[in-house]
């Protein structure tokens, strides 16, 4: 156990190098016209860059590897936080080449990984650090702990899909939003923002992954929602994504749209109405299975009451008689149920 925290001390120490590296080389590298070209077709300003610690990984298979040539143990660590690469006869090299690089911070600051950018087309468009001792992306966000420095109790927090849908946005003055880090967002990271911010707007691209990526945060948001939790959605237009809507609208545009972000429920039965159409017994049994997901009873019951209502129903009784469903006492909600796991339902056939 005490070896195990020298060792992610450590980590963090390999981390932060790393991450200075990567700043001092696109202030000093031979290449850095190229990257700081880039950095200006994408229209990143000296400040938002240096806010978010952007930096480069030069092209070669050593560039971050040769600083710690004479340092066996160094090198094994930084195997460890994935920064290197072992191939098959045991040569190691760098993870991250000719990338723009955008280190990842945790809540208290620390570098515990990098997203990085190819310049220009290329695939993978981005590289990222792969799980480590001290990097679980599924409980990381990306722009928390920059979220953090600005605002201390933030009123709303904007969840997008990329590094550069938050760091445009935060250029532009829209500096309270995160990104999943190419997932989708998980239950961790929903419970992680309901905690920190009085209202959650999701806000993915404008493309069919997008929208599926909504409805996929519904989901998973819905186990873990209590009355009161704000958990909004908005729709940029196709092609867009946050990074190019606040460019071409500017902040106070982008904000407008904020303000018209969906409620919860209203997504809810607008995708449900629009899946089945005039098919209410289809659309009823969806729902159902959705509204079944909720752990709180007090907001099982609102969404009910709602279904009921778009229904054409007096009251959420008369859907629970009609469907033959009964609402069982709520239960509080433990570690396993925030993971949907294992937990009964709150509604069952009665
Ligand atoms: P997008 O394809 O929407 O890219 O992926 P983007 O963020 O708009 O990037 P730009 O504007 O072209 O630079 C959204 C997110 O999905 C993850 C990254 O976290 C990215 O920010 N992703 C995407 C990857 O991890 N790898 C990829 O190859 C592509
Ligand atoms: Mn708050
Ligand atoms: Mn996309
Ligand atoms: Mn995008
Ligand atoms: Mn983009």
């Amino acid at each position: 156990k005490r070896q195990d925290h020298g060792l992610s001390r450590d980590l963090y120490q390999l981390m932060e190098e790393a991450n200075l590296f990567y700043q001092s080389q696109l202030r000093q590298h031979q290449d850095k016209q190229k990257v700081l070209d880039y950095l200006d077709f994408r229209g990143l300003s000296d400040d938002v860059i240096k806010h978010f610690g952007i930096g480069f990984a030069p092209d070669g298979w050593d560039g971050l590897l040769g600083r710690y040539r004479q340092n066996q143990s160094a090198q094994d660590k930084l195997l460890t936080a994935g920064m290197l690469i072992e191939n098959d006869s045991g040569k190691r090299y760098d993870r991250f080449r000719d990338r723009l690089m955008f280190p990842i911070r945790d809540r208290r600051g620390r570098v515990i990984g990098f997203g990085g950018r190819v310049l220009g087309e290329g695939t993978p468009k981005y590289l990222n650090s792969p799980e480590t001792p001290i990097f679980h992306k599924g409980n990381e966000l990306y722009g928390l702990y920059e979220l953090k420095q600005l605002h201390r109790d933030p009123q709303h927090v904007l969840i997008v899909e990329g590094y550069m849908d938050v760091v445009a946005l935060a250029q532009f003055g829209v500096d309270y939003a995160v990104a999943s880090l190419g997932t989708s967002t998980t239950a961790e990271q929903f419970q992680l923002l309901v905690r920190s911010a009085k209202e959650v707007i999701c806000c993915y691209d404008g493309d069919r992954a997008g929208r599926e990526a909504a409805w996929r945060a519904l989901e998973t948001a819905l186990p873990l929602l209590k009355p009161g939790d704000m958990v909004r959605f908005m729709f940029l237009p196709q092609g867009e994504d946050p990074d190019t809507m606040v460019r071409k609208i500017g902040k106070a545009a982008f904000e407008e749209l904020i303000q018209q972000a969906m409620q919860l429920p209203e997504f809810l039965f607008e995708t449900l109405s629009s899946t089945h159409g005039t098919d209410k017994g289809a659309l009823a049994k969806q729902a159902i299975t959705l509204i079944e997901k909720v752990q709180d009873s007090v907001l099982q019951n609102l969404l009910l009451e709602s279904l009921s209502h778009k229904l054409g129903m007096n009251s959420s009784d008369d859907l629970k008689k009609k469907l033959g469903f009964a609402v069982k006492k709520p239960q509080p909600l433990n570690a396993k149920g925030l993971q949907g796991r294992g937990t009964p339902l709150r509604l069952a056939i009665a």
